[in-house]
């Protein structure tokens, strides 16, 4: 049997790993890219190869560096002689409030959000041609509605969006493109009090937040159950996208 292989970014820790181990779980070999968190990464790997041998990998990289994105690829589909699937999942998010931000953190916020999943999946395109493969965006709800105080990372997410659709035309018939678009899942390390955690629950219609599991099914959908999808950007929110 051919096991299919899935590149993941940013995938040492949070929303990542949980994707890398529910891919994993279904019988993908992953490839575990990190930038910073070495040390997740590692462990990361350890243990799903402990479960199944030789099944992850770990590769390093700033996808802010776009000119190293192609052995990035190269390096990734190399581990088992080819790739059937991209994840876009590593985001920087941070606040620019207008009239304080800098080019460098427009520059930060497109490189990391929009310009690398764009030139990975380009990098990527002819070994998921191959394979019939396929591409998964992590978007954000907040991409349709921006999030106040974060406009960067807002048009970041929206041009991710646009990038699902574009590219799922660009790779049709070989290739599908899907995006999954969070809600509240894990909250933000700092900067975010109880009362404003409470105040963004309260305007779910599920009335709380979501597991990182609903991602990964999601994501695991689109990849493997979902064979006449593509261009589309399934939002994943307990309904908060219902309300503005
Ligand atoms: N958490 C939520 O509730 C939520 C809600 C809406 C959307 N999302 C989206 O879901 C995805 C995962 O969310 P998360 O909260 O788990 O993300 P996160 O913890 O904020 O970031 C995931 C990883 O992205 C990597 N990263 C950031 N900038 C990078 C760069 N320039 N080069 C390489 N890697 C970089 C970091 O890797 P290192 O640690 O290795 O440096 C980080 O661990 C993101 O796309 C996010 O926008 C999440």
């Amino acid at each position: 049997m051919n096991i299919k292989s899935v590149l993941i970014t940013g995938a040492a820790r949070r929303l990542g790993s949980v994707i890398a181990r529910t891919l994993h779980t279904s019988g993908y070999n992953v490839i575990v890219h990190y930038r910073r968190s070495a040390d997740a990464a590692r462990s990361l790997c350890e243990d799903l190869n402990r479960t199944r041998a030789d099944s992850a990998r770990i590769i390093q990289g700033d996808l802010a560096h776009i000119a190293r994105l192609d052995q990035l690829v190269i390096e990734a589909a190399m581990s088992w002689g080819g790739l059937d699937a991209l994840i876009n999942n590593a985001s920087a998010f941070y606040p620019t409030p207008l009239g304080a931000t800098t080019e460098q953190q427009w520059d930060d916020l497109i490189a990391s959000n929009l310009k690398a999943p764009f030139f990975l999946a380009q990098a990527a395109a002819p070994w998921l041609r191959t394979r019939a493969g396929s591409i998964v965006n992590i978007v954000d709800i907040h991409a349709e509605r921006p999030l106040k105080g974060f406009p960067v990372y807002s048009i970041s997410k929206a041009g991710l969006a646009a990038l699902t659709g574009a590219l799922a035309k660009e790779l049709a018939p070989h290739v599908r493109v899907n995006g999954v678009s969070p809600g509240a899942i894990l909250w933000p390390e700092r900067g975010l009090s109880e009362a404003r955690k409470a105040e963004i629950l309260e305007r779910i219609p599920l009335q709380r937040a979501g597991q990182p599991e609903d991602i990964a099914r999601a994501a695991l959908f689109l990849l493997r159950d979902a064979p006449y999808v593509t261009g589309q950007v399934l939002s994943v929110d307990g309904g908060r996208s219902l309300f503005s």
